[in-house]
């Protein structure tokens, strides 16, 4: 079974019932709003926004409570879709999929249309089978010009860490030394905005003895897909 499968069959429920459930999806969580803060802080106000592995679609909301015309999020936690859509009404759409299989790309009105497209740390979870599948999504559902934000982890060296609590079934955490981001500008199609790098010092598991510090270190990447990233033409 693919890692895409066991996430929609029932690790994003467990993952939702472990960490989340017990939160208000009309509140935009602090995480969320420093990311939102710091999109702003680069001049981007999207009218139209998808994100990918959404949750229960908190960012979302806010943005379409900010001017957004429509907010899209796919999350394949049958869980945190059903709270959302029950939290936001029609304000936010919330869809359940993989990066790879949804029911957004699977729609042609939706190519190009988004001028942001969030991904916060759901790249790392993606099955490597289906990463680069993820990654022409993300690209087909940009609009020309629009932005993509990136959340993922940053370590010195390709790492992958078990998912204990899947248990009986290989589920790794994939952490390139890349990042995934550089996926993107490495094809000419994107530019880099900005990006910052930040160690979370309150992942107590990381400060533990023997622990390697990198593989909680992050990296945020605003990117924008953009023609203008070819710095010569002969
Ligand atoms: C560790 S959480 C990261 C925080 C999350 N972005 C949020 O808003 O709460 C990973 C999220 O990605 C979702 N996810 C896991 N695999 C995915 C996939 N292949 N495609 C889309 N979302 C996925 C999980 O269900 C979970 O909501």
């Amino acid at each position: 079974m693919s890692q895409d499968s066991c996430y929609l069959d029932s690790e994003a429920d467990a993952f939702y019932e472990r960490n989340l459930r017990d939160l208000d999806p009309t509140t935009l969580r602090p995480a969320k709003r420093q990311i939102a803060e710091w999109i702003e802080s680069a001049g981007v106000r999207p009218k139209r926004v998808l994100e990918y592995g959404c949750s229960h679609g908190d960012l979302l909301r806010h943005y379409a409570a900010a001017g957004a015309d429509s907010a899209h999020g796919v999350e394949p936690s049958e869980s945190a879709v059903e709270r959302g859509r029950a939290a936001h009404g029609d304000a936010v759409k919330l869809w359940r999929g993989t990066l790879a299989d949804n029911p957004v790309n699977a729609d042609p009105g939706s190519r190009g249309r988004f001028d942001l497209v969030v991904v916060e740390d759901v790249l790392c979870w993606v099955s490597r089978e289906t990463l680069f599948q993820s990654i022409a999504n993300i690209d087909g559902a940009l609009a020309p010009d629009g932005y993509l934000f990136l959340r993922e982890f940053l370590p010195r060296e390709n790492t992958r860490n078990r998912n204990h609590h899947v248990v009986g079934k290989e589920v790794y955490c994939y952490k390139p030394a890349g990042p995934h981001a550089r996926i993107f500008t490495a094809s000419g199609a994107y530019r880099r905005v900005a990006e910052r790098v930040w160690l979370d010092e309150s992942d107590d598991w990381v400060t533990e003895a023997g622990r390697n510090r990198f593989e909680s270190r992050w990296c945020d990447s605003l990117l924008q897909k953009s023609s203008l990233s070819w710095s010569r033409e002969r």
